[in-house]
C-alpha cells in the first residue's frame, strides 16, 4: 500500500543531491520512502494525503534521553533557580523512587514520555538506564526501554550509589551488571566528570567502556558537562559514537572532535534548565566537528522532551543557523547513533517524517514554544 503525500511547501531532505525542495511531494510504502520530488512530477500511489502547504522535515532523532524513572525533582530545580549549583547529587533521589516503582508504573511513565516526544516530532529516541544502579534494577530499566526503542543504553556508571565503595562499584558495573544488562542494550555510557564527586574519573570510565566494548556494546560518554576534563579525549580515543554535553572544551578537545568520528552531541536544554553557559557550537562547527542536538530529557538537568526547543536554543543561544540546528537534530543525531537509515528523507530511508504547521523549517526557531511539529504516521501505511 503506497501513499502519495502532497501539499508540501518545503521538503528538507538532508540528502546531498535532493537538497531542499519547494512545492514538493513524496511517496512512502511499507514504512520506507519510495520517491521524492516536485509535486508536478509525482507518480501515482494507492492513497493520497494533502498537507495543505506545510513543511516536512526528517523526523527528529533524540539521541540522548533518560526516560525510565519515577519521582519528582521540581524542588531541586527551584533551588537551582535560587542559586544552588548542580553536581549530580540529586540523582540519588531519582534512584530511590525508581527502585520503589513497579514495572507497570515505570512502563506507564515511559509510554507517556515517548508519546510526548512523538507529539513534538521525534521519531527515534535513545533511552538510557542509570536510575537503578543494582544488577536487577539496571536490567529492568533496559528491558522496559527495549519495549519502546532499539536504541537502549546501559548507564550503570551514572553515579556511585549511596553506600557503595567506588572501586567495588566500578568492578560491579564492568562485571556482573554489564553481563546482566548487555543482552538488553545496544550501547554503554559513562558519566565521566571528575568535577562531580558522584561521577567517574578517566580511569574508571575507561574500565567501564573497555568492558562494554568487549561485551559487544557501542560506546557513548557523558563528558565535559560541569568542567573541562578527560571525557572528550577518552571518547575520541576509544572511538565512541558520541560524547555528550561538551560544554567545557579545551582546544585539544575541539581538535580531537574535528578529526575523529566521534559526534559532539550538545544538550542545550541542560544549560537552560541549570542556568549555565551554553556550549560553543560555532567553535565546533567551524573546526569541522560533527554536531548533534538532543534533549537529555531527565528529571535532574532538563525535564524537557522537546526537540523544537533544543533547535530554538541552539539558534538563539549557540550561534547555529536554523538549517544547521535542524541537521544536528536529525542527520547529526542519526550519526551519533551510527544509523544511516534515518535523519535523511530519500528513497530507501525510513519514512520517519515530521510535519510543521508552518511553511518552512525556519519556524522551528522563529516560533519558540509553539507546538508546530508532529510526527507523521507512516509505518507500514
Ligand atoms: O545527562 N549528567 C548526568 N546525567 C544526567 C542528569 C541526571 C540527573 O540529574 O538526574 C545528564 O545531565
Ligand atoms: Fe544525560
Amino acid at each position: 500500500m503506497s501513499t502519495l503525500v502532497t501539499g508540501i511547501s518545503e521538503l528538507v531532505t538532508h540528502h546531498p543531491e535532493l537538497g531542499s525542495l519547494t512545492d514538493a511531494a513524496l511517496v512512502h510504502a511499507d514504512g520506507l520512502v519510495r520517491w521524492v520530488g516536485r509535486a508536478a512530477d509525482a507518480p501515482p500511489a494507492d492513497t493520497r494525503v494533502d498537507l495543505g502547504g506545510r513543511a516536512v522535515v526528517p523526523g527528529f532523532v533524540d539521541s540522548h534521553a533518560h526516560l525510565v524513572f519515577a519521582g519528582d525533582r521540581s524542588a531541586e530545580f527551584a533551588a537551582r533557580m535560587a542559586g544552588q549549583a548542580y553536581d549530580g547529587g540529586g540523582i540519588a533521589s531519582t534512584v530511590a523512587a525508581t527502585r520503589a516503582a513497579s514495572d507497570d508504573d515505570l512502563r506507564a511513565l515511559l509510554a507517556a514520555r515517548v508519546a510526548e516526544m512523538r507529539a513534538q516530532g521525534t521519531t527515534t529516541v535513545e533511552i538510557k538506564s542509570g536510575y537503578g544502579l543494582t544488577v536487577d534494577d539496571e536490567r529492568r530499566a533496559l528491558r522496559l526501554a527495549g519495549e519502546v526503542t532499539s536504541e537502549t543504553t546501559f548507564l550503570g556508571a551514572h553515579v556511585v550509589p549511596a553506600g557503595a565503595a567506588r572501586d567495588a562499584y566500578v568492578r560491579l558495573v564492568a562485571g556482573e551488571m554489564l553481563a546482566a544488562c548487555a543482552p538488553y542494550a545496544r550501547w554503554i555510557d559513562v558519566f565521566c566528570e571528575p568535577a562531580s564527586p558522584h561521577a567517574f574519573d578517566a580511569d574508571e570510565a575507561r574500565t567501564v567502556l573497555e568492558a562494554g566494548r568487549a561485551a559487544g556494546l557501542g560506546l557513548r560518554v557523558h563528558g565535559n558537562q560541569l568542567a573541562a576534563g578527560p571525557g572528550v579525549g577518552l571518547a575520541v580515543e576509544l572511538g565512541a559514537a558520541s560524547v555528550d554535553h561538551c560544554t567545557h572544551l579545551s582546544d585539544a578537545d575541539v581538535d580531537a572532535l574535528a578529526v575523529g568520528d566521534t559526534v559532539a552531541t550538545l544538550l542545550p536544554g541542560v544549560e537552560f534548565s541549570t542556568r549555565s553557559p551554553y556550549p560553543d557550537a560555532r567553535r565546533l562547527l567551524d573546526a569541522g566537528a560533527t554536531v548533534a542536538l538532543a534533549t537529555d530529557c531527565n528529571p535532574g538537568t532538563c525535564f524537557s522532551s522537546s526537540m523544537p526547543l533544543m533547535i530554538a536554543l541552539a539558534v538563539r543561544e549557540m550561534g547555529m543557523t536554523p538549517a544547521e540546528a535542524l541537521w544536528a537534530a536529525t542527520a547529526g543525531a542519526a550519526r551519533a547513533l551510527r544509523r544511516s537509515d534515518i535523519g535523511v528523507i530519500a528513497p530507501g530511508m525510513h519514512a520517519d517524517l515530521t510535519v510543521l504547521d508552518a511553511p518552512s523549517h525556519l519556524h522551528l526557531a522563529y516560533r519558540p514554544g509553539v507546538p508546530i511539529a508532529r510526527a507523521l504516521e507512516c509505518s507500514g501505511a
